[in-house]
């Protein structure tokens, strides 16, 4: 029988989408077809999808579900749409990723429990397996020049956060190979 992961996210300027794309090829390695055993999944297929364009889970035995921060919190729509499913994921296998820059700063792993509480909010409604917090990027060609944003950017200029694509992809790798057999239920 085919069973199928759902990787989702919320993402704003890409690069939490790409962390999912990296999650979701971890699981998937491109050297072996999308029907062969992985870490003890049978038949693992992975769809990767924004959040906003998921429509059914009956169709995944798994979920893992990220999202970028802002102003130290989960993006709404991330938070929406745990809400909207908190029944059927508290049934199924479900891990949750975070990005955001205060892990890129120079000191950044001492904020790490920081970083996790920011989460508190999410787990207040699901219990994940197993959590993963990355170091994101920052692109100010990417951001839009408004209210929302005009803050932010100053605490750049000011140097407390960093600009540039601080991603770990061997963290994130090693974080989704662990998953695989927790995914398996
Ligand atoms: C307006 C704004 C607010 C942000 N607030 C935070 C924050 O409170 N803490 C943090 O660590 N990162 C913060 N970030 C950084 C983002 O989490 C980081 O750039 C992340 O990689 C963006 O993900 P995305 O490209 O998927 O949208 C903020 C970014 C923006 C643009």
């Amino acid at each position: 029988m085919s069973k199928k992961i759902l990787v989702t996210y919320a993402s704003r300027t890409g690069s939490t989408a790409e962390v999912a794309e990296a999650i979701g090829k971890t699981l998937t390695p491109p050297s072996l077809p999308a029907s062969s055993r992985a870490g003890g999944i049978e038949a693992l297929s992975v769809d990767i999808l924004p959040m906003q364009a998921v429509k059914d889970l009956s169709l995944y035995q798994a979920v893992i579900a990220g999202s970028a921060i802002r102003k130290s919190k989960w993006l709404p729509e991330a938070v929406q749409f745990i809400r909207a499913y908190q029944s059927t994921l508290r049934h199924k296998p479900l891990a949750m990723f975070t990005v955001c820059i205060t892990l890129a700063m120079p000191n950044g792993e001492q904020y790490r429990s920081t970083v996790a509480e920011w989460v508190a909010p999410v787990r207040g409604l699901v219990t994940p397996l197993s959590e993963g917090l990355f170091a994101g990027m920052l692109d100010f060609n990417k951001l839009p020049f408004n209210w929302d944003t005009l803050m932010f950017r100053a605490s750049v200029a000011f140097g407390i956060f960093p600009r540039g694509d601080h991603r770990d992809w061997n963290a994130i790798h090693v974080w989704a190979e662990s998953l695989k057999p927790m995914l398996a239920g």
